[in-house]
């Protein structure tokens, strides 16, 4: 197959928005216990957390993770996760049925992020709370001291303000199965009266409403429009969440879920647009795409626990070779979708449907699905480029016809660099490709790196934490075009200079 892509540095969508390299912790599975954190591990510092895992989350390029939920904040009392320790009490935990202990709280969660040089997204819980809660929370955690929270924050180690920006109104709040669940119009003046107070004590946050919790849900775009008419004013972004995975089979429908992602960011866009225009506002909601990522939710909900346990191992799936082709490009859908993507986060960071898996005691090591976002957050920088593609297509029972490769690229005018992310879906076709780079004048590759293997469900293990990982690729420029050829089922990117 032959494939060809024009770039030029004046077809810029957006900036690259560093937010969109983010990432999520819950208090789900082994996310927080024997993930992030485990005192008496070989690799833990003086507060318990795991030094592999805090190495391997700087590598991947982490940005910003939502914390501490998540369907499990729903039912969350914040206070029991602060001040001493032994006297934390220990709480069933009705999302994920399991026990929490509560040994990892606000300030452990906030300790971790600086010593990881991400920034903190703080989730309050509107299910079984409400206007009064999220303002506790909030003065515990932002106000500077003189108040009765602020002042326990400081009497509890944390003299400084947490001085967290970004705040998620709840979690899933049209799912019935989340705690406290809401109609949109329940849930719209919450959102709206919570928004307002949060503003009153600190007008600069920066706040995200509940969209629904997938695009299949019965009630998408009624649930956004109802939601937004009533929070318009008040909010600035608006929650997306979305898993692929392989169904029934049909691993070529799989392999094009960026098309998915591609449609469902632009449906929210036109229903918020429409609501913006019904309410004659000229503000521009943005969206906070903070749950994606491929789960096997399959096999998940064929084994419902039934077990009170502590950090249970809850969906620690194992990525193969396609679910790295497939999230490398779902990265590039949001990277073009930036002029209104403005923040996202792969759901989870550590052991549930993660990127770095970890064993108790043992060893961590990064999935397959590592790789691809470890690239893009380091190799995306500048300006995101539109990238004019011609390739074939193929037939998919989910999408229909869909084009074989799909690339976005981003532009630095301040060094000169440019990076081109490309993807082959075709399970068994290699691609031909040339780009045409005539509008960058001289260019010279400074590197290029495939994620492939024969073998599509190749997986890395404890016991071969290496089988999968990104390979130097084979290209060449020649008369202005730069020849490369993308095998199948991979994902690439090519730096310029
Ligand atoms: O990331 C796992 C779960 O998926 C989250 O708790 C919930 O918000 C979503 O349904």
């Amino acid at each position: 197959l032959n494939a060809s892509l024009v770039l030029n540095p004046h077809y810029v969508i957006a900036p690259v928005r560093r937010r969109l390299f983010g990432s999520f912790v819950e208090h789900m599975g082994r996310c927080v216990y024997t993930g992030i954190y485990e005192p008496g591990h070989p690799t833990a510092d003086e507060d318990g957390f795991r030094g592999d895992v805090l190495g391997l989350t700087r590598e991947l390029g982490v940005e910003l993770v939502r914390y501490p939920g998540g369907n499990f904040v729903s039912g969350y009392r914040w206070e029991d996760g602060v001040g001493p320790v032994a006297e934390r009490p220990v709480r069933r935990e009705l999302a994920w049925h399991s026990l929490e202990t509560n040994e990892v709280g606000i300030d452990e969660f906030v300790r971790w992020a600086h010593k990881a040089g991400v920034e903190v997204m703080y989730a309050v819980n509107l299910g079984t709370r409400g206007v009064a809660e999220a303002l506790d929370v909030h003065e515990y955690m932002n106000h500077e001291g003189g108040t009765h929270l602020s002042e326990l924050r400081r009497a509890n180690g944390s003299k400084a303000p947490h001085g967290v920006q970004m705040w998620c109104l709840g979690n899933e709040m049209d799912g019935p199965w989340q705690l406290g669940h809401k109609t949109a119009h329940e849930y719209g003046r919450l959102a709206a009266e919570t928004a307002r107070a949060l503003r009153q004590a600190e007008p600069g946050l920066e706040l995200v409403a509940c969209g629904s919790s997938n695009s299949a849900m019965p009630t998408f775009g009624e649930w956004e429009s109802t939601v937004l008419e009533l929070t318009y004013e008040q909010v600035d972004h608006i929650s997306l969440h979305a898993y692929y995975e392989v169904l029934d089979g049909d691993v070529d429908s799989f392999l094009a879920s960026a098309v998915d992602m591609d449609h469902f960011i632009d449906s929210v866009v036109a229903t918020a647009d429409a609501v913006g225009a019904r309410l004659k506002s000229d503000k521009r909601i943005t969206l906070s795409f903070d749950e994606w990522n491929v789960w096997y939710m399959k096999r998940f909900h064929a084994t419902p626990r039934t077990e009170w346990e502590v950090a249970p191992r809850v969906i620690e799936d194992q990525y193969d070779v396609n679910d790295a082709v497939v999230v490398g490009n779902l990265l590039m859908s949001l990277l073009r979708h930036s002029d209104r993507v403005a923040v996202a986060c792969q759901a989870q960071l550590v052991n549930v449907i993660a990127p770095i898996r970890s064993e108790p005691g043992g060893p961590a090591w990064r999935q397959t699905i590592f790789h691809p976002f470890a690239l893009t957050s380091r190799l995306a920088r500048g300006q995101v480029l539109r990238v004019e593609t011609s390739s074939p297509t193929y037939w998919t029972k989910r999408f229909g016809d869909v084009p074989v490769v799909d690339a976005v690229a981003t532009h630095d005018a301040e060094t000169g660099g440019t990076v081109v992310f490309m993807v082959n879906r075709h399970q068994s076709e290699p691609v031909e490709l040339r780009a045409d780079l005539a509008a960058f004048g001289e260019v010279m590759v400074a590197e290029a790196w495939t994620v492939h293997d024969e073998d599509g469900a190749a997986t890395n293990t404890e016991a071969d934490p290496d089988r999968v990982v990104p390979r130097p690729h084979k290209t060449g420029i020649t008369d202005g075009d730069l020849h490369v050829v993308l095998p199948p089922r991979s994902w690439t990117a090519v730096r310029l200079t």
